[in-house]
């Protein structure tokens, strides 16, 4: 059995995160996680903040606050949103906090460098004397060597699209303070991609076979990666800044350089997992999980991020090669990359306030009802949004008359008929077509799941919703209660008898999707526990504790609708802000 390692993208300790990075890399990560565990299946599931990069460090200057004091407020205001969204991480760090991180960072690092994939050369950078440090390309403005325009970024040229290599851009300024900078020469140590193409990048990215089993590749994965392929650079992976992971202090010309934070954030993976086996006892065992055939590894990420974690990690991986305690790293088993996700018609945007506020938000509505509209709408072929209107539908139309309507008619109508005891069944209705197709679409849940096809998971558990509404119409045991025919009363009890067995199912299938409801649904059906495993049980073979006689819970409402004004009044909101 596989062990199961999986990653969601290191938040930037700078800024709130928002719906849409839930959406990206979060929540379909940890319905994956929540499903292999009830699968019986062992996972370990680790994030953590990115702590690390330029941007950080100008704005924690801006705000007169030292490094670790601003990514640590960052830090726990991250996790609180997660919390939120129940996010069950197995492992939360952080790149700076983690005590395991910067060793394991020039580690991956010296090891590059012995094997030749890291190779220093000197250049010339743009230097602020005002601000006393070399100068981001981000931070420098110029006249475009290609077209002329006068307001190129020291990266690229919005007018002609160039790309801009930053020491050949005429009449620079720095963005920061207006000010002039000069050339100075500086060392930068790249890592070799082009090499490590050759010696064994692009034969594992293109490889099916079962020696490195992979993907397959999503579609707007392998199209993004194809094209980065084929025009491979090295890549600078320092950077003159004061805060970050210094470069191995034997090497000469390290001073005042630290790894730039893309090479050290994907080890952010590493070091968790190292902390994680700390923290439980057993140093060791993190290596179980990078360093073993048996583990799949799984980074869940958005698309801005496919390049770091299809190209430049897996080969960092692979550089490696077993000069690690004589063992190589696994790399990814697969990226499903999620597209973008935005908010009623445009890009979330925390700094306009174009965002849901998280106190607001789950103040008014539950966490599944967040998690279900979401995965409902996930980006996973093309960028999608969250808008109220579409929130309103999920959470009404299917969430509450398919599922919580079905819970609800089901638990009432035994409560008032057989004082809410499961019901003696003659078995008559085992074999139901309604039935069959409930069968065949809670199935497909599961299936789904492991596909990362988290859209057609929600569409499988409702059409199971809907074939098991149409069963309890079709034999409308209101009716047959009321007979006097002994035939028409026994059908009634396997009616119930068949309905209650498949709410305990679809407790346990909705679990990784809406798991606060899937154990309320539980306590209803009389089981405190909540739902704790996946089963390759059909409702045809109930659980044991469902059997003729058990008592049930009370039956209470699973999710409530939400009307017109309220999403109105959300609405009015939003629009207040662009007014
Ligand atoms: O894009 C981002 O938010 C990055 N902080 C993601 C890093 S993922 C990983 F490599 F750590
Ligand atoms: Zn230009």
């Amino acid at each position: 059995m596989p062990r199961h390692l999986i990653t969601s993208a290191l938040p930037y300790a700078n800024g709130p995160i928002h719906f849409g990075h839930v959406a990206g890399a979060y929540l379909p990560a940890d319905v994956y996680a929540r499903y292999l565990r009830l699968t019986g299946e062992e996972v370990l599931y680790v994030c953590g903040t990115d702590e690390h990069g330029v941007a950080i460090t100008l704005k924690a200057e801006q705000e007169g606050l030292g490094y670790r004091e601003y990514v640590d407020r960052w830090h726990d205001e991250i996790k609180g949103l997660f919390d939120r969204f129940q996010i069950s991480f197995d492992h939360w760090s952080g790149t700076a906090r983690c005590s395991q991180h910067a060793e394991a960072s020039r580690r991956f690092f010296r090891i590059l460098l012995d094997r030749g994939y890291i190779f220093d050369r000197t250049e010339d950078q743009w230097f602020s004397s005002t601000l006393d440090r070399f100068l981001p390309d981000r931070y420098l403005q110029g006249t475009c060597p290609a077209c002329g325009f006068d307001q190129a970024r020291g990266d690229e040229c919005p007018q002609c699209g160039s790309w801009i290599e930053a020491r050949e851009l005429k009449n620079p300024i720095c963005t920061l303070d207006g000010s002039t900078p000069e050339l100075r020469a500086t060392k930068h140590w790249y890592i070799d991609l082009p090499k490590l193409q050759k010696e064994g990048l692009q034969a594992w990215y293109a490889s099916e076979d079962s020696s490195r089993p992979h993907g397959p590749w999503k579609p707007n994965v392998d199209g993004y990666v194809q094209a980065m392929l084929r025009d491979l650079h090295a890549r600078p992976i320092t950077r003159d800044l004061p805060w970050g992971i210094p470069v191995p202090e034997e090497l000469e010309g390290s001073e005042g350089k630290v790894l730039y934070v893309w090479f050290d954030a994907p080890i952010g993976y590493v070091s968790a997992t190292m902390e994680w086996a700390e923290q439980k006892g057993t140093p060791e065992a993190w290596s179980e999980w990078w360093q073993d055939e048996n583990t799949q590894l799984t980074h869940f990420i958005g698309k801005d991020n496919i390049a770091f974690h299809v190209v430049v990690f897996p080969s960092m991986l692979l550089g490696l090669g077993n000069a690690w305690e004589n063992k190589r790293f696994q790399l990814p088993h697969n990226v499903p990359a999620n597209e973008f996700y935005n908010l009623q018609g445009r890009k979330f945007n925390t700094t306009a306030g174009w965002y849901l506020d998280n106190e607001h938000f789950f103040s008014q509505y539950s966490a599944d009802a967040a998690r279900f509209y979401l995965l409902n709408s996930l980006p996973e072929t093309s960028d999608s949004e969250f808008s109220w209107e579409g929130f309103q539908i999920a959470n009404n139309a299917l969430l509450a008359d398919k599922l919580g309507n079905f819970a609800s008619r089901v638990l009432k109508f035994n409560a008032k008929r057989f004082g809410s005891l499961v019901p003696e069944s003659d078995g008559s209705l085992d074999t139901d077509t309604d039935l069959q197709t409930a069968d065949s679409r809670l199935a497909a849940i599961g299936t789904h799941i492991a596909a990362f096809e988290f859209r057609k998971a929600v569409a499988a558990m409702m059409d199971g919703c809907d074939a098991l509404n149409q069963f309890f119409d079709a034999h409308a045991p209101w009716k047959l209660i009321k007979s006097s025919d002994q035939v028409n009363q026994a059908r009634c009890r396997a009616v119930l008898e068949r309905c209650l067995a498949y709410l305990e199912l679809i407790s346990r299938r909705m679990s990784p999707l809406c798991p606060a409801a899937a154990d309320r649904l539980q306590q209803m059906l009389g089981d405190a526990a909540g739902p704790t495993t996946w089963g390759n049980e059909t409702a045809n073979q109930p659980p044991a504790r469902l059997t003729a006689g058990t008592a049930l819970g009370e039956a209470d409402v699973l999710f409530k609708k939400i009307d017109d004004d309220t999403i109105a009044a959300e609405i009015a909101r939003l629009e207040d802000i662009v007014a």
